[in-house]
């Protein structure tokens, strides 16, 4: 089992960094908390160590995974090439959850890219991440720390529960913040591209770069959260209108089956996650919604989406992904 390291809140104990760091030195894998969802981390630049990652999570090798850095200053250290726009996005934005696709440097083994010839770089806003990222000293790769095509995880509960027993570290700093995974904004081509909506609205990147963002989701096999079935329950996920949940869920009793009800739904029922029906509000619980419908051991979760906010593109993706038929 895994060895559980941390305070459960933001504050850092440096003795549980250390260790953690350590860890990582050693080639291991520490799960850790970010301000969007938690990571699976291992030294970017060791092949053998990222080896663990893809095999941890059952994640093809060819995907490549982010690598997060402690300073927006460590740009140059990672990548090579960097365009006036990656500037100034990662000086808008870092720390915060925006990944930026640039061309990879030295620094990141290929095999963290799954030899891609460019890598997503990011600088996570928590206190936990920063300090183990600036004791480590080097890249840390991470994906969501979850089984490959499941929930992302927004507690080190959630970690447990996935990978406890196939990684060596988790650090626990609480409940993630934002609860959707970052914004990937790719800068290699001559347009900035979108690849995937996240914690950071499309419009702030536009504002700050003074022009339009492309949407990059149309080729399908370049970041696989554009995969059609991602982030899914085990339970069948279902899209309903709030004025047909009342509806929805008499079918299930019509069918003999355990149906229950995720999101800002007016109804009182015993199988029901309510979550605010404001987006960032909505993101920062849906994950762990997902996770515990799921252990209700459901046969079908009904999830009404927010209306509005500035998160509401980031995870009118994700339920679109969690509803969409599984492979
Ligand atoms: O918020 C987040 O981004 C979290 C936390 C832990 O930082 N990480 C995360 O990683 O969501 P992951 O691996 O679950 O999703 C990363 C996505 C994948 O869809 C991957 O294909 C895409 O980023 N990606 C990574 N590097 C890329 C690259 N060089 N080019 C295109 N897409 C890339
Ligand atoms: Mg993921």
């Amino acid at each position: 089992m895994a060895e559980l390291l941390g305070t459960g809140s933001s504050t850092v104990r440096q003795s549980d960094i250390d260790r953690a760091a350590e860890a990582l030195a050693d080639g291991k894998l520490v799960a850790f908390p970010t301000e969007t969802v938690y990571g699976l981390g291992a030294d970017a630049g060791r092949a053998d160590a990222v080896a663990g990652i893809f095999e941890a999570k059952g994640r093809p090798t060819g995907h490549p995974l982010i690598v997060h850095m402690a300073d927006g200053a460590d740009l140059d250290r990672f990548s090579s090439g960097v365009s006036a726009m990656a500037r100034k996005l990662a000086d808008a934005f870092w720390p915060g959850p925006l990944t930026i696709v640039v061309g990879r440097g030295d620094a990141v083994a290929a095999e963290t890219v799954g030899g891609m010839s460019t890598v997503g770089l990011r600088v996570p806003d928590h206190p936990v991440a920063l300090a183990l990222l600036r004791t480590f000293g080097g890249g840390v790769a991470a994906p969501s720390a979850n089984r490959f095509g499941s929930v992302s995880p927004t507690t080190a509960q959630h970690v447990l529960d996935d990978l406890g027993d196939r990684i060596d570290v988790v650090l626990d700093g609480g409940s993630s913040a934002i609860g959707v995974e970052s914004t990937i904004v790719d800068v290699t081509g001559a347009e900035p591209a979108l690849l995937r909506p996240g914690g950071i609205a499309e419009v702030e990147l536009e504002a700050v770069l003074g022009r339009p963002i492309v949407d990059g989701r149309t080729s399908g096999a370049k970041a696989p959260g554009l995969l059609v079935s991602h982030y899914a329950p085990a339970a069948e996920v279902v899209l309903i209108e709030p004025d047909r949940a009342g509806a929805a869920l008499a079918e299930g009793v019509d069918q003999g089956k355990r149906f229950g009800i995720v999101g800002p739904s007016p109804m009182s029922h015993d199988l029901s996650w309510p979550l605010p029906d404001d987006a960032n509000g909505y993101a920062a619980g849906l994950y762990a919604a997902l996770r515990s419908a799921d252990r209700a051991g459901l046969d079908r979760i009904l999830v009404v989406p927010p209306s509005s906010g500035p998160l509401l593109s980031a995870v009118l993706d994700r339920l679109t992904k969690a509803a969409a038929p599984r492979a």
